[in-house]
């Protein structure tokens, strides 16, 4: 019998600040219908000036190492697309910040959204060899656009950190997985700029694209069929694009579209991505959570999961819900991360946006602006700064 490896705990954070859609329609002249209904975004969530991907992650891990403690981690990895340095994993301020022992290897992986299920992946793998190991994974991003482009509209930022172990208390995770990659352009991000690239069209259709190729790798491995599954969390740069790739896998399958039966299996995932925004490599996880805070018991049953990754890399594959997981939810916790974002108007988030240090060499603070456990208070030395507050 194969041993039972998987989702142990997720915690997620989230932003200081908030920025309706409707300020943005506003401010743009664009008609609410195309953000509410066209892409199925409500607001998004922007980083305050003190915050960054590894405050983002220490704040979404802390409640993880307080319920389970650090005894048994011995891995964490640390997946983003937003990296704040070339050399160091973001992973290593994280350590030092939520005071993990010194005899833990650290590692951060990048590719675009798909990150986070290589280090799930990795780490599933690693407690294969020690089952009585567990591995820290946390997916952190902030998503951002050049002002005034399309992709404006689909940013957001958020941290999402999972516990890896033997016998998870919340969803094991199955083989096989379906895999695809294709050498695509339909979004990057050059190291010399702070905003990414797309081509948003093209992504959709990559995106796409990426799900046949994975179904069909995921069917010929022997996967489940279709009709097994009670929902599918796929990853959401908007939570339209959710619907478009459902659509799709059904059609790929000779299957109806029925519009209920599809809001059956995706709706409940998208409602914390509706609120966030993409958070790139947490959003698929973030899907995760927003299912099982809200959908009636999933005991037994089996999830999937589409993670997609521009440029592209994409994996679909299953978990199945474990007996008494709803005991271990944080969705209190999950909810109150997003009922405390603090609402900024246009010119504020504007502001925010076009932040950064300046890239001189000098020392610089940075305006105390969260509320967060964490903040990035500045830059000293070419060294990042942070604290615990
Ligand atoms: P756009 O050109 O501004 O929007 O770009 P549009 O004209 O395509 O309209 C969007 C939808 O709104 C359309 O619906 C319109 O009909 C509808 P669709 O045809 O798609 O079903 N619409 C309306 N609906 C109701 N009332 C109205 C109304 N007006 C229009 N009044 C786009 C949209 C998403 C392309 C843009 O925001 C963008 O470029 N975003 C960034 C790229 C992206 O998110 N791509 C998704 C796939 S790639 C991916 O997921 C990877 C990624 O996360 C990165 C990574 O992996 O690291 C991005």
């Amino acid at each position: 019998m194969s041993i039972s490896i998987g989702i142990h705990d997720l915690s997620f954070a989230t932003g200081e600040f908030v920025l309706p859609h409707t300020a943005l329609a506003d401010y743009n002249g664009t008609e609410i219908g195309k953000y509410h209904v066209g892409i199925g975004q409500q607001s998004m969530s922007i980083p305050a000036a003190d915050e960054d991907i590894v405050t983002l992650a220490a704040t979404a891990a802390a409640p993880i190492i307080a319920r389970h403690g650090s005894d048994r981690i011995r891995t964490v990895v640390f997946a983003t697309e937003s990296s704040i340095d070339q050399a160091k994993s973001a992973g290593v301020y994280v350590h030092s910040l939520l005071g993990l022992p010194s005899a833990t290897r650290v590692v951060e992986l990048k590719q675009a959204c798909y990150g986070a299920t290589a280090a799930l992946q990795f780490a599933i793998g690693l407690v294969r060899r020690d089952p009585a190991q567990q591995v820290l994974v946390i997916a952190s991003d902030v998503s951002k656009y050049e002002l005034d482009s399309p992709g404006e509209a689909t940013q957001g930022a958020a941290a999402v950190a999972m516990l890896v172990s033997l016998d998870p208390a919340l969803v094991r995770i199955e083989d096989p997985s379906g895999l695809f990659t294709a050498d695509v352009m339909d979004f990057w991000r050059p190291n010399y700029l702070n905003t990414a690239l797309v081509d948003g069209h093209e992504s959709i259709n990559a995106y796409l694209q990426a799900v046949e190729g994975t179904w069909k790798d995921y069917t010929e491995q022997g996967g489940r069929a279709l009709e097994e599954f009670a929902a599918f969390c796929y990853h959401q740069p908007f939570t339209k694009m959710a619907y478009k790739a459902h659509t799709h896998l059904l059609n790929y399958n000779g299957q109806d579209t029925d519009k209920d039966a599809i809001a059956q299996a995706i709706g409940l995932t998208t409602a914390y991505n509706r609120v966030m925004g993409n958070s790139y490599t947490a959003s698929v996880y973030l899907a995760l959570a927003s299912l099982l805070d809200q959908a009636d018991d999933l005991t037994g049953k089996p999830i999937g999961f589409l993670s997609y990754g521009s440029g592209s890399v994409a994996e679909f594959f299953a978990g199945t819900v474990v007996a008494g997981y709803r005991d271990r939810l944080r969705t209190e916790a999950n909810q109150e991360a997003i009922a405390r974002r603090r609402p900024v108007d246009y010119a504020g988030y504007r502001d925010l946006h076009e932040r950064s240090f300046p890239t001189d060499g000098g020392d610089y603070a940075t305006e105390e602006q969260t509320t967060g456990p964490f903040r990035l208070s500045g830059i000293s030395g070419h060294k990042r700064i942070y604290q615990a507050r």
